[in-house]
């Protein structure tokens, strides 16, 4: 099965990529990591699936000159990955772990080595314990302490790095992990998920004033978009689905672009967002050179009896992955169109990740992973929709390169362009590799 799309449909520096990210992938066992509120929360009873942790993971961290190999055979111009804080700064301040820059600087090379721009995310999601004492993404001082990591990391790679953006997904740093307590830290305070929600860009607004400092361009912002749908065409549950679309896509999006928080988020949030908070915003809305947004699905939202925000999820019809998510393409050309009109303007836009979890196994040497072909078509239909509206949407990234582990779910959702067995650790492309190196081909 092929894809019915050609590197030719895209315009001339189109980047085509894969992401991943450093705790799913590289083995945080190995080469002198400090431990991470990922470790201490999936080593709590009931969080994780089999409470499996990134200990091993893919062992990327050995691997990787095998894994950016398989990344440049098949074709594509860039590999976003993410740098670990623990792994860098073990205590999350102070010493850094010379392996942990070392492991870094050697990996941006390797990129380059075999053509691959590489683009750097700087926190996806493992907290510095220590920190994590210290309240985290609910102490103010956070920011501080991630700008301080983020010149530590950029001091040694931001001269070779092609993009660098502060924090992945925003919404689940905060809203995730501090309300619905689905990821570490575990939450369930909105208290809390309001203070994670504000310091968070602050801490972005930081980090990208201290590249600049470096010198450093191509700096962006990457979100997570979910489309909300409401599940009848009743006013409360057109409402709830506007609450839900204020907290999830326009509250980072607000606050990075326009220095204002949305009023459907306000209405709750305000009593508990931390005095002062409109204070921040010259340092929130620095100006960026890009917006990365990630997009997987949409979610059907009713109204719900309980405190506010009052929005609960209901099951819908469409075909789902293997997370139970329902595939939504047309909700990327939604969203891609949305912030170019509302919020970004003439800035480029990267979709920086994009893909689906199949239950993939190796028959004979091969994983028919057609599924995934298929959704990967739809959606980069989407991405030329979006275009033809005039949005100047620059590149399209596949998570993920590798099967990976996939947070509280473990290592049972396999997003992979490239199947790994956890035991062996063998990487076997799958047919949705395959399919892509063919439409990426230059003499298409
Ligand atoms: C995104 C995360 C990534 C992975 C995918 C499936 O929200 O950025 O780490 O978990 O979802």
């Amino acid at each position: 099965m092929r894809l019915s799309h050609a590197r030719a449909n895209f315009p001339d520096g189109f980047v085509f990529g894969a992401a991943t990210s450093a705790y799913q992938i590289e083995g945080h066992a190995l080469g002198g990591a400090g431990v991470t509120h990922w470790d201490t929360f999936a080593a709590t009873p009931g969080n994780v699936v089999r409470a499996e942790t990134g200990a091993l993971a893919c062992d990327h961290y050995t691997r990787y000159a095998e894994d950016l190999d398989l990344a440049a055979a098949a074709g594509l111009d860039a590999y976003r990955f993410s740098t670990s804080w623990a792994r860098v700064l073990p205590e999350g301040r102070g010493t850094p772990n010379p392996e942990g820059l070392d492991f870094y600087d050697r990996l941006v090379d390797a990129m380059l080595a075999r053509g691959l721009k590489p683009c750097a995310t700087l926190y996806h999601w493992e907290l510095p314990a220590p920190l994590a004492d210290l309240g985290g993404w609910r102490n103010r001082d956070i920011a501080g302490w991630f700008g301080d990591f983020t010149e530590v990391i950029m001091r040694r790679i931001g001269d070779r790095v092609f993009s660098a953006a502060p924090i992945n997904e925003p919404w689940c740093v905060a809203w995730l992990s501090h309300f619905l307590g689905q990821h570490a830290p575990g939450l369930r305070d909105i208290r809390a998920a309001a203070r994670a929600m504000h310091h968070v860009l602050l801490a972005h607004g930081t980090a990208i004033a201290r590249m600049r400092g470096l010198g450093m361009g191509n700096l962006g912002a990457v979100v997570n978009h979910e489309y909300a749908a409401p599940a009848d065409g009743s006013p409360e549950a057109v409402a709830a689905a506007t609450r839900y679309d204020a907290i999830y896509n326009r509250f980072f999006l607000g606050g990075m672009f326009r220095g204002a928080y949305p009023a459907e988020a306000l209405e709750g949030l305000a009593p508990h967002l931390p005095a002062g908070w409109q204070d921040d915003f010259p340092t929130i809305t620095q100006p960026v050179d890009w917006l990365g947004i990630n997009y997987y699905t949409r979610k059907r939202i009713a109204a719900d009896p309980g405190p506010w925000p009052g929005t609960a999820e209901v099951p819908g019809p469409l075909p789902k992955t293997q997370m139970g998510w329902e595939i939504y393409p047309e909700g990327l050309r939604f969203f891609l169109d949305r912030a170019h009109r509302d919020y970004t303007g003439d800035l480029p836009i990267y979709v920086t990740e994009n893909g689906m979890a199949n239950a993939d196994s190796v028959q004979d040497g091969r994983v028919a992973d057609l599924a995934r072909i298929a959704y990967l078509d739809a959606h980069l239909a989407q991405v030329r929709q979006a275009r033809a509206d005039g949005v100047p949407v620059a590149g399209y990234f596949v998570w993920s390169l590798l099967d990976n582990y996939e947070w509280a779910l473990g290592y049972d959702k396999r997003f992979g362009l490239v199947h790994v067995d956890f035991d062996s650790l063998r990487r076997t492309p799958k047919d949705s590799y395959h399919a892509l190196k063919a439409a990426l081909r230059r003499d298409n």
